[in-house]
């Protein structure tokens, strides 16, 4: 199984090309809970936009890039879509998370029946570069559940919501 998690700002922006847009220590704990003991998918840019550039701990960290001569400490790297696709085929018995950022989100969406979406309801202090498929404006996903409203230390005000594909019959 393959979900994508994520955090949004009112126009689904994820990101500045370097980092995240919010600082929200209880989405990071949220994030942690979820992906805590499973494999977690994410592109090369951002694996280097970890502090150290350093995996995650606590959960297998995929990587994927195109450059054939990268590597890193913990990192399983992948170098194709479909690369990624067969090691998840070969493992049906696992819940596998993909991270980001925009270029693997949008990759992998086809791959996914659930999205974990923090959206954050303020508006962002930076402006955003990167974003995830606005799913509000796709037939085939629907906001299954949200959370009640969490507001940070900074004001931002956001919500833990769980998209899932329509089935078709
Ligand atoms: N808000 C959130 O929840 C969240 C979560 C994660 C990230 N972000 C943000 O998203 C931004 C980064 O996103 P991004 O779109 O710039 O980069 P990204 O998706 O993290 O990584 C893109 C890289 O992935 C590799 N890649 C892409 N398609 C590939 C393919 N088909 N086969 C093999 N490798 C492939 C390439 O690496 P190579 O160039 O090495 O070939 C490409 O440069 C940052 O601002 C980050 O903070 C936000």
């Amino acid at each position: 199984m393959v979900s994508a998690i994520v955090a949004v700002s009112p126009d689904w922006g994820i990101g500045d090309g370097k980092g995240m847009l919010y600082r929200l220590p209880g989405d990071l704990k949220y994030f942690r809970k979820v992906t805590l003991g499973h494999p977690v998918i994410m592109g090369r840019k951002t694996l280097q936009s970890f502090p150290g550039g350093k995996p995650l701990p606590g959960r297998e960290n995929i990587v994927l890039t195109r450059d054939r001569s990268f590597t890193a400490e913990g990192v399983t790297v992948v170098h194709s879509v479909a690369a990624l696709r067969r090691l998840v085929a070969a493992r049906p018995d696992e819940h596998f998370f993909v991270i980001g950022g925009g270029e693997i989100y949008a990759k992998l969406l086809p791959d996914c029946d659930t999205c974990y979406v923090t959206m954050v309801e303020t508006e962002a202090p930076i402006e955003a570069s990167v974003f995830f498929p606005d799913l509000s404006k796709k037939r085939s996903w629907v906001m299954e559940s949200a959370s009640e409203a969490h507001t940070e230390e900074n004001g931002a005000v956001y919500r833990f919501a769980v998209w899932r594909r329509r089935r078709t019959h």
